[in-house]
């Protein structure tokens, strides 16, 4: 049995006192997503991580949205992965679809990236997902399996299993334009259809997220799909009301 995950992510927005004054808020809620045996987490900016990790109740997930695949060196403006985990950084999202379309990040350069996370003992959040023209050419299920199997090449079964993997069609995200919970449930049990090809049976238990104009009025109809294990959220995932209820609405 996979066990649900809502995941915020924050993409450039909150100072890090607005991000603390959310951690501290989030005491409350986080018991109660404990409570109904639901992960929930939190992705800031870097300059919001250290806040939400020394503010956030135990058991508040705090991912970063990238880092580098690197310990250190000459690589201006990027961050690695020692770095993260010395502020006890366990998460990191990866690929998302704006990384990749404004920041040229590619599957290839994921992949290298989780295999060093999860050396890391890490968890990658690896985030695939279409344009609004491949999906009206109907290439949805090609284009998203090409992003599945360069990211997870060459990494094993046992580490797969710990990557989650995050299916956000760019047309869906911050448009209010959700896909339906068909669509969503069509393409992520492609995505899970393509990792059982990679890993057998193991497939079953890599969490997959629906990510899209998620809102509190329809988290619920995504989770009553069978493939589908939870949400990435991005704007109602800022403020705490509204992140409360995704979390009700989630658990059902
Ligand atoms: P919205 O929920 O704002 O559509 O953003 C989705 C997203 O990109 C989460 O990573």
């Amino acid at each position: 049995m996979r066990k649900k995950l809502l995941l915020g992510n924050w993409k450039m927005n909150k100072t890090a006192e607005e991000a603390k004054e959310f951690a501290l808020a989030s005491k409350e809620m986080v018991a109660y997503a404990i409570a109904h045996n639901v992960d929930v987490g939190v992705a800031p900016t870097f300059i919001g991580l250290q806040t939400v990790v020394e503010n956030a109740p135990e058991g508040l997930i705090v991912a970063a949205q990238n880092v580098h695949e690197a310990d250190h060196g000459a690589y201006t403006g990027e961050v690695s992965i020692p770095m993260l985990k010395g502020i006890g950084i366990k998460w990191v999202i990866l690929g998302h679809s704006e990384r990749r379309g404004y920041f040229a990040e590619t599957s290839e350069a994921c992949n290298a990236k989780m295999k060093a996370l999860i050396a890391n003992e890490m968890t990658p959040v690896y985030c695939c997902g279409e344009s609004l023209e491949t999906f009206e050419k109907g290439q949805t299920k090609s284009f998203v399996e090409d992003q599945i199997r360069k990211g997870f090449e060459g990494i094993p079964a046992s580490d797969a299993v710990k990557i989650v993997v995050a299916y956000e069609p760019i047309w869906a995200i911050g448009t209010g334009k959700s896909a339906t919970k068909e669509i969503a449930e069509d393409t992520i049990g492609y995505i899970r259809s393509v990792l059982a090809s990679l890993y057998g049976e193991e497939a079953e238990k890599i969490r997959i997220l629906y990510g899209g104009s998620v809102k509190p009025g329809n988290i619920a109809e995504y989770m009553s799909e069978k493939d589908i294990d939870g949400a990435l959220v991005g704007g109602a995932s800022l403020a705490l009301d509204s992140y409360r209820a995704l979390i009700e609405n989630l658990v059902g």
